[in-house]
């Protein structure tokens, strides 16, 4: 089944809880929630607290990504905080093998991310340890570009590769995706559509609405 995972990056913090609760009542299910540790990429976004206190008031699928410096020094306090799922960055751990095993020993769902200049090959050793491959189709650190019209070919490469070796793996997409061309990034090979500035710009309940009826429109066909 394909979802769409907003991502709270552009949510307003000062009513970050009415707005979780206007996606759960649109008929969302995830929520991708983005951590940044102003090294690893340059932003800084937020971390333990946040997470700790959306946690008590939601139960929507809370779909982690870390841009962080050495993930695997945080792996048990994002499952204390409340991760569902928990991706990290082949760019960004020297020991993706064991912090894969980890996560998943801990209960939550691993994933893997690479960045747009990264080949889609570089994950491809991990496949048989994870639930979602994240595709970053924008520079990775900060919501609101454009999306990379030449990352479309890695989201058919990875998806064929999941299909040549029939492996449970979601094929999920981060950057730069919108009402306009997010049936390309379906058709492409995408199970998950993360989206921030386009569903929380404006009538977030409305946006909301749309994205998810295109999805179905387009699992209908
Ligand atoms: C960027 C983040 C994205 C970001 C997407 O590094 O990983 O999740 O929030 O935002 P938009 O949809 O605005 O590109
Ligand atoms: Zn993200």
């Amino acid at each position: 089944m394909m979802t769409l995972a907003p991502s709270i990056l552009a949510a307003d913090f000062s009513k970050l809880g009415e707005q979780i609760t206007q996606i759960e009542e649109a008929g969302g299910s995830m929520l991708h929630i983005d951590v940044m540790d102003g090294v690893f990429v340059p932003s800084i976004s937020f971390g333990f607290p946040i997470i700790h206190s959306i946690r008590k008031m939601s139960k929507l699928y809370f779909d982690v990504h870390l841009m962080i410096t050495a993930p695997e020094r945080y792996v048990e306090e994002f499952a204390e905080a409340g991760a569902d799922g928990l991706t990290i960055h082949v760019e960004a751990c020297q020991c993706m093998v064991d912090t894969l095993e980890k996560i998943r020993s801990l209960g939550m769902e691993p994933g893997v991310s690479l960045h747009p200049q990264t080949p889609v090959s570089a994950v491809f050793p991990y496949l048989d340890l994870v639930d979602r491959v994240l595709v970053m189709t924008v520079n990775t650190g900060f919501g609101g570009q454009k999306y990379i019209e030449g990352c479309t070919k890695k989201i058919t490469m990875l998806k064929d590769e999941i299909t040549r070796r029939n492996l449970p793996v979601s094929v999920e997409v981060d950057g730069g995706v919108n009402r306009e061309n997010m049936t390309r990034i379906l058709e492409a090979g995408a199970d998950i559509l993360v989206s921030g500035s386009s569903v929380f710009k404006g009538d977030l309940k409305g946006n909301m609405t749309e994205f998810l009826k295109t999805i179905r429109d387009y699992e209908g066909d």
